[in-house]
């Protein structure tokens, strides 16, 4: 189940349940004795429960969308966009819309750590050398770029 909806699913029941718990037990007439009824800390035990899994539902969603945005952040610091183009902004003669439609992920990881040796696989050596730039990224950045450059479909 996508995580979004799952989380949505789960704020909804908690959401219910609270209704439900404000509701009187029964009705008057047939008044049951107080301790029919849960008190409210079974509630709350299950609405801490609820609140627990949608933090773990939305927590195993984030770090990707982290590292996506470092990535994004890693790619602007390091002006990436003097050569290459996303979206529209940046140099146009070498464009990166759809890269990851064209690179498998290892082969984009290469071209951030090998890249005199992406530069002589070409049909034509690039006028322009990536490789120039002599980047350095630690395994961290370089996870995240290219997370990043995998959401460029
Ligand atoms: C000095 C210019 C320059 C800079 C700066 C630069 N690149 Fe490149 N990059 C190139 C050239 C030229 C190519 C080869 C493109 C080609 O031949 O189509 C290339 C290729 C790539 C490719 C493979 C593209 C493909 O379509 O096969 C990726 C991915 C890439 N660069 C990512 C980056 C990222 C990320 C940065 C910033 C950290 C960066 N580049 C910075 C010039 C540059």
């Amino acid at each position: 189940m996508p995580l979004k909806f799952r989380f949505v699913l789960v704020a909804a029941s908690a959401l219910a349940l609270t209704a439900c718990a404000s509701l009187p037990a029964s009705p008057p007439k047939t008044a049951k004795a107080p301790e029919a009824r849960p008190d409210g800390s079974v509630y709350g035990l299950f609405l801490a429960g609820q609140a627990a899994i949608a933090v773990r539902a939305t927590g195993t969603a984030t770090p990707h969308q982290e590292r996506v945005d470092a990535g994004r952040r890693l790619y602007e610091r390091h002006k990436c966009a003097s050569c290459h183009q996303i979206d529209g902004r940046g140099n146009s003669r070498f464009p990166l819309d759809g890269v990851a439609g064209r690179l498998a992920a290892d082969d984009l990881r290469r071209w951030l750590t090998d890249t005199a040796r992406m530069e002589a696989a070409q049909a034509r050596l690039p006028a322009i050398r990536m490789s120039a730039m002599n980047y350095r990224f630690s395994p961290d950045d370089l996870a995240a770029l290219v997370d990043y450059l995998r959401t460029l479909k």
